[in-house]
C-alpha cells in the first residue's frame, strides 16, 4: 500500500489552483441518472470517489465518457439496466447511497446495500428513508439491503430532524420527478446543495430555496440533459489555507468562492493569519507571525465544517497557547487525535471536546490516515514536524484530494509518494 513521506517543510510559497468539489460532483453525477439525455459536467476533480461513482453509474447502465484531462464527463443513461447497488460497490464509498433517490424517481424501484458505519461514526440513513416513505415509497430492509419501491411518488411536506446533507440531496432528487409539491424543512444549507439544485434546475427541475432551510420542489414529469460546471472545493481550499499557516508561508489560492470558506477564514484570522480576498483568489500569509490559539465548534453550514476539523486541529497543536475543539456533527471524529499525539501533540479528549495545549514542536513519526480529512491533517502535521513523517493508508486521501502531494510540492513542500514494495 502506498504512503507519503513528509519532511519538515520550508514556508510554502507560490500559487495553487483548487479543483472541483468532491461533495458537489458526486450528487450531480447521481442526478444524471434522472434523465435519458446526455449530461455534461465540467471541473470534475480527479478522485477515487469520482471513479467509484462512475463505476456505479456504469453498473446501472450509464455510459460515461471523459476527455483527456478527465475534467469533463459526459454521462448518458439511455435505460437503467439494474436498480441494484451491490454491497461491493457501496462499501467502497458511502455516497453511493445518493443513487437511491434518482433510481427510485426514474424507475419506481431501487435496491441498495446498507453502507454501514465508518471511522467517523455510525452514520445512519434513517432520514433519507423517512422522506422517501413520506413521498409514498415502500421501504423494506432485507439481508443488509434497502429495497424501495414506489409506483407513484407524491410530493410531501418533510421535516428533517437533522439538516443532513445526504438526505437533503437524495430527497430533492427524488422530489424533482414526484407528482406535486415537496417542501423540505430544516434542510441542509451547504453550498454543494445549491450546486445540485442549480444543476437540477438546468435539467428542467423546479427547485427553489436551496441554501436556506426550506427547500420547495415542484415535481415535473421528466427532466432533460444539461451542462454544468462544478463549484470549487471549499474543503480543499481550507486545507491549503491551513497549510500556508502551519508552514508560516504565503500562498495565493485560485479558483475559490471565498463566501464558502467564511468560517475557516474567521478562525484563521482569530489565529492571527493574514488573509486577503482579492480578484485573483485568496492570499493567505503567516510569514513572520506568531500564531494564536482559538476554540472551534463544528456545526452544519454556515457553521465551521466538520470536514476541516482535523486540519485545524493539526494547526492548533503548533500555535502559542491552548485551544478547545468541539465536534458536534459526527460522534466519533477524533480518530486523528491519537495519531497527532504520536507526534507529540498531547491532546486530551473529554466527550465531544478535545483540549489542545498548543505550543508543541511536533516530531515526525509513523502515522496512519484514519479517514480522508484526518489523512490531510497528518500531512499538514508532517509539514510542521521536525524530521520525517511516514503517512500510511493514503488511499483515504486519494478518495477526496486531487493531486494533493503534487500541489503541495509545487508550493515547496517535501512530500514523496512511495509504494510499500519500494
Ligand atoms: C456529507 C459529506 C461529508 C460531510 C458531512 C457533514 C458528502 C458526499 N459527504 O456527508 O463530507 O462530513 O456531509 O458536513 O457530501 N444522520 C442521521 N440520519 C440520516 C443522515 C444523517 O442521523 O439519515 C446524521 C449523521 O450520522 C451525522 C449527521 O447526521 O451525524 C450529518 O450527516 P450528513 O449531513 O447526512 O452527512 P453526509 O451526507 O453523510
Amino acid at each position: 500500500m502506498a504512503k507519503f513521506i513528509v519532511e519538515k517543510s520550508q514556508p510554502l510559497s507560490g500559487e495553487v489552483e483548487i479543483s472541483g468539489a468532491k461533495n458537489a460532483v458526486l450528487p450531480i453525477m447521481a442526478a444524471a441518472l434522472l434523465t435519458a439525455d446526455p449530461c455534461e459536467i465540467f471541473e470534475v476533480p480527479a478522485l477515487r470517489d469520482v471513479d467509484v461513482m462512475r463505476g456505479l453509474l456504469e453498473y446501472f447502465g450509464s455510459t460515461v465518457e471523459s476527455d483527456a484531462s478527465g475534467k469533463r464527463l459526459l454521462i448518458r443513461t439511455g435505460a437503467i439496466q439494474t436498480c441494484e447497488a451491490p454491497y461491493e460497490l457501496v462499501t467502497k464509498m458511502r455516497a453511493s447511497i445518493l443513487a437511491l433517490g434518482p433510481l427510485l424517481a426514474r424507475t419506481g424501484e431501487a435496491r441498495i446495500a446498507l453502507p454501514g458505519g465508518c471511522a467517523i461514526g455510525e452514520r445512519p440513513i434513517d432520514l433519507h428513508l423517512k422522506g422517501f416513505e413520506m413521498m409514498g415509497a415502500k421501504i423494506k430492509q432485507t439481508h443488509g439491503y434497502i429495497e424501495a419501491s414506489a409506483p407513484e411518488l407524491k410530493g410531501a411536506r418533510i421535516y428533517l430532524d437533522l439538516p443532513s446533507v445526504g438526505a437533503t440531496e437524495n430527497l430533492i432528487m427524488c422530489a424533482a420527478l414526484a407528482k406535486g409539491n415537496t417542501i423540505l424543512d430544516n434542510a441542509a444549507k451547504e453550498p454543494e446543495i445549491v450546486d445540485l439544485a442549480n444543476f437540477l434546475n438546468k435539467m428542467g427541475a423546479r427547485v427553489k430555496g436551496a441554501g436556506t432551510d426550506t427547500i420547495r420542489i415542484e415535481g415535473v414529469p421528466s427532466l432533460h440533459g444539461a451542462r454544468h460546471t462544478v463549484i470549487p472545493d471549499r474543503i480543499e481550499t481550507g486545507t491549503f489555507m491551513v497549510a500556508a499557516a502551519i508552514t508560516k508561508g504565503r500562498i495565493l489560492i485560485r479558483n475559490v468562492v471565498s463566501d464558502h470558506v467564511k468560517p475557516v477564514i474567521a478562525k484563521l484570522l482569530e489565529c492571527g493569519v493574514h488573509i486577503e480576498d482579492g480578484d485573483e483568489g485568496l492570499l493567505v500569509a503567516a510569514d513572520d507571525r506568531e500564531l494564536l490559539p482559538t476554540d472551534i465548534k463544528t456545526l452544519p453550514y454556515p457553521g465551521f465544517p466538520t470536514d476541516m476539523q482535523p486540519q485545524l486541529m493539526a494547526l492548533l497543536t503548533t500555535v502559542n497557547g491552548p485551544s478547545v475543539v468541539t465536534e458536534t456533527v459526527f460522534e466519533n471524529r477524533f480518530m486523528h487525535v491519537s495519531e497527532l499525539n504520536r507526534m507529540g501533540a498531547d491532546i486530551r479528549i473529554e466527550g465531544r471536546s478535545a483540549s489542545i495545549p498548543g505550543g508543541k514542536r511536533l516530531q515526525g513519526a509513523k502515522v496512519i490516515c484514519t479517514d480522508l480529512r484526518a489523512g490531510a491533517a497528518m500531512v499538514l502535521a508532517g509539514m510542521a514536524a521536525e524530521g520525517r513523517t511516514e503517512v500510511s493508508e493514503i488511499y483515504h486521501i486519494e478518495r477526496g484530494y486531487t493531486f494533493l502531494a503534487e500541489k503541495f510540492r509545487s508550493l515547496g513542500a517535501s512530500i514523496t509518494r512511495i509504494d510499500d514494495k519500494d
